[in-house]
């Protein structure tokens, strides 16, 4: 990990072409403090984990995603909640890169935040996220939680937030977590 520009990798758990948890990420890109950027990961190209295929030779998409996570400062994860709880293609890639040797996931900051099309905004896929990735020694802030319910009326037909409460909320989370990168780093 360098001193100078934090590093973001951010990941979606939506494979939808228009994905409000997609465009959530795109809107918290324009949103990073100063001093950090982001790249945001393509987990729709990942197999679906079989330990035939990691023993035979982990697949091209799933090496890419590990070495993504390990050049990170931090990890933010936007993601829908798929009936109470994290989505497959999500799942898939956290499990894809916590295999030993070197997992990807150990020591990570993480943030997360979740759109949703109905009022709650994902607050029980966040904590089945929070128990899967502490488990790995992951480390995921604790606060701010950013729930974005009613995604629809929160973005515009071409993707862009435009509610400013929501801007605040995801710049309330990224500020937040510019410091827990900063305090895992002091470690
Ligand atoms: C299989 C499936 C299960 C869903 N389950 C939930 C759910 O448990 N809670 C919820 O708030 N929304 C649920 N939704 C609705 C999603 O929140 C909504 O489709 C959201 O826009 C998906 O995120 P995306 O726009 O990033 O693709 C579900 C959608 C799908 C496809």
């Amino acid at each position: 990990m360098s001193d100078s520009e934090i590093k973001v990798l951010g990941i979606c758990g939506s494979l939808r072409r228009k994905s409000f948890n997609m465009a959530g990420l795109r809107a918290a890109g324009e949103l990073l403090p100063a001093g950090m950027s982001m790249t945001i990961a393509e987990i729709g190209d990942i197999p679906l984990y079989n330990q035939d295929v990691f023993d035979a030779g982990m697949p091209e998409p799933a090496k890419r995603l590990r070495a993504q996570i390990a050049a990170a400062d931090g990890v933010l994860i936007a993601s829908p909640e798929y009936n109470f709880s994290v989505t497959p293609a999500l799942k898939n890639a956290i499990d894809w890169a916590s295999r030993p040797p070197d997992q990807a996931w150990q020591d990570k900051p993480i943030a997360l935040f979740s759109c949703t099309g109905g009022p709650v905004g994902g607050a029980r896929v966040q904590y089945d996220l929070r128990k899967i990735l502490t488990q790995i020694w992951g480390h995921v802030l604790p606060r701010p939680e950013v729930f974005i319910g009613n995604s629809a009326s929160k973005f515009d037909a071409d993707g862009r937030l435009t509610d400013e409460t929501t801007r605040k909320f995801l710049t309330d989370l990224l500020v937040g977590f510019k410091a827990w990168i900063e305090r895992m780093r002091r470690r």
